[in-house]
């Protein structure tokens, strides 16, 4: 019997924190199903004394999921505590996941306390999260650049205090593998009672060693790893989750682990997570990039046919990549688009959020005959994306774009229910559209990344399109999706727009604590 590798998904909250990455109540919940489907063991759904808006997300998806156990991040103080604790009280099963940091530079400089101090706090910290729930984790945060004879100290004090899981982190991404994987087995050996808590890794990627850190620290002994879907997170990102489960899987003659994961939910918890925060996959990105099962040279090609194995060391629809499947057509009905949304895991909150998604379903099938689930996917994030107070809106749009000649845009806004006309040439008709959309808008935002990508095959595909503004210090993504790119570009930059006005859009998720 293996032991199992517990899957610690933080993609809502540390992955949360990549720049113009928040998400929405709603794509929270989303995201978050799809994590249980798959099943991952924790959710860390996110850092509930941040703002109300963590908060509430974190207590519905506490509400909602059943399989996976909601875990709120906290620092090591009474109030954070409680928030977490509040949040995750309707779970099933339920976590506190608090920190301090154990590093020279960090107690000296970021916190102001002695090594003591944060043995004395980090204590308190457990009691504080006990009353709320046994299943309490504590982090030593940048562990990574932490002493080791501090680290087993602080680590047997929080042991003594009821803590179940110790996370070790390399915030910071500073580690090399048999560096990271020593301080584990370090840990494992000479912390006393270090038999009676699972421990964890959480590896940042600044360096691009954050999977290979986190599998050599399972070879040492870590028996928990906190990834991210896509290897989102702060700056470089995390570990990615991905990775982790499959590297686990394939080389199940190396480690001597197993996961529950059903590895056949990555590619489309892949596409959810890239669709909702805008954030494009590479194409050669291992595992979930479009890329990562196609073979190029003749060579591979004839040798995979002869026999796959030749140069495939994983079968792509065991992660979940299958041809893509015609599901719906123009004359599907509304039953059939609602139980197609329900087989892959959308549920709408009310009839008319029912019946608008149809709506734009039947539009969308008499531009583009074939309907795929992503195509549905993207419809239901555009659905979603919108704030609740949209005071901008794309009424009609025309672009004229001819070899030799200057692109030109108009284009026709409501404007908090008042139309406005705008028009402007531009470098290209994208630009041309941008332009004459600020004619109007006038924002001052500062455009910081334009994307697009084709949801699915073929030339009628719908394109999805991502733009970044930035405004007075603050970062928000746009996405918007049209047969039409130049559309689907208006669409995104006025999806930006609107949620740079929105108050109900968390603009700095974790980032005013
Ligand atoms: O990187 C880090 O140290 C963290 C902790 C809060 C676990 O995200
Ligand atoms: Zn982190």
């Amino acid at each position: 019997m293996k032991d199992q590798l517990i899957i610690f998904d933080t993609t809502l909250r540390d992955g949360e924190q990549s720049p113009g990455a928040s998400m929405t109540k709603e794509e929270k919940i989303r995201v978050a199903r799809q994590l249980e489907k798959m099943r991952v063991n924790v959710i860390e759904a996110g850092f509930a004394a941040a703002s109300h808006g963590d908060f509430d997300a974190i207590h519905s998806i506490a509400q909602t999921i059943k399989d996976s156990t909601v875990c709120s991040l906290a620092r090591a103080n009474e109030n954070d505590i409680a928030r977490a604790g509040e949040s995750i009280k309707p779970a099933a099963s339920g976590r506190i996941h608090t920190f301090i940091a154990t590093s020279p530079i960090h107690m000296e400089k970021k916190l102001r306390m002695s090594p003591d101090q944060v043995v004395e706090q980090a204590i308190k910290a457990i009691g504080w999260a006990r009353q709320y729930t046994d299943n309490v984790e504590f982090s030593a945060e940048d562990a990574g650049r932490s002493e080791i004879d501090f680290l087993c100290r602080i680590c047997e004090a929080v042991i003594k205090a009821g803590a179940k899981t110790i996370n070790i982190p390399d915030t910071v991404g500073y580690n090399i593998p048999y560096q990271y994987a020593e301080t584990i087995r370090q840990l494992i050996e000479r912390v006393p009672n270090a038999d009676k808590v699972i421990w964890s890794v959480h590896c940042h990627n600044d360096l691009g060693l954050a999977v290979a850190n986190s599998l050599a620290a399972v070879l040492a002994g870590a028996r928990q790893v906190e990834c991210t879907i896509n290897g989102l997170g702060e700056r470089a990102g995390n570990a990615s989750l991905e990775e982790i489960v499959m590297a686990v899987k394939t080389r199940a003659d190396i480690f001597p682990v197993e996961t529950r994961i059903d590895t056949t939910q990555i590619v489309p918890a892949s596409k959810l997570v890239s669709q909702i925060t805008g954030y494009p996959v590479q194409p050669n990105k291992a595992i979930v990039g479009a890329n990562a099962f196609a073979h190029e040279s003749g060579i591979h090609q004839d040798g995979v046919l002869k026999h796959r194995e030749t140069y495939e060391i994983m079968r792509a629809e065991d992660v979940g990549w299958s041809q893509n499947k015609l599901v719906l057509g123009k004359h599907s009905g509304r039953n059939a688009f609602k139980s197609r949304l329900n087989e892959i895991g959308i549920e709408l909150s009310s009839d008319e959020a029912l019946n608008a998604a149809f709506a734009r379903f039947k539009d969308l099938a008499d531009k583009k005959h074939e309907i795929f689930d992503e195509d549905l996917q993207a419809l239901i994030s555009d659905e979603a994306a919108t704030p609740e107070h949209e005071p901008y809106k794309l009424i009609y749009s025309r672009v004229c774009s001819e070899t030799g000649e200057t692109p030109r845009a108009e284009v026709t806004l409501s404007v908090n229910g008042a139309e406005a006309k705008g028009e402007s040439e531009g470098g290209g008709p994208v630009d041309a559209v941008f332009k004459a959309i600020e004619r109007i808008a006038n924002s001052g935002a500062e455009l910081l990344l334009f994307s697009i990508n084709a949801i699915t095959t073929g030339t009628d595909a719908q394109g999805e399109v991502t733009v970044r503004l930035s405004k007075d210090g603050r970062i928000v993504n746009g996405n918007g999706a049209d047969t039409d790119i130049v559309v689907a570009s208006a669409k995104s930059y006025l999806n930006a727009l609107n949620k740079l006005h929105s108050t109900d859009v968390r603009l700095n998720p974790q980032g005013d604590v």
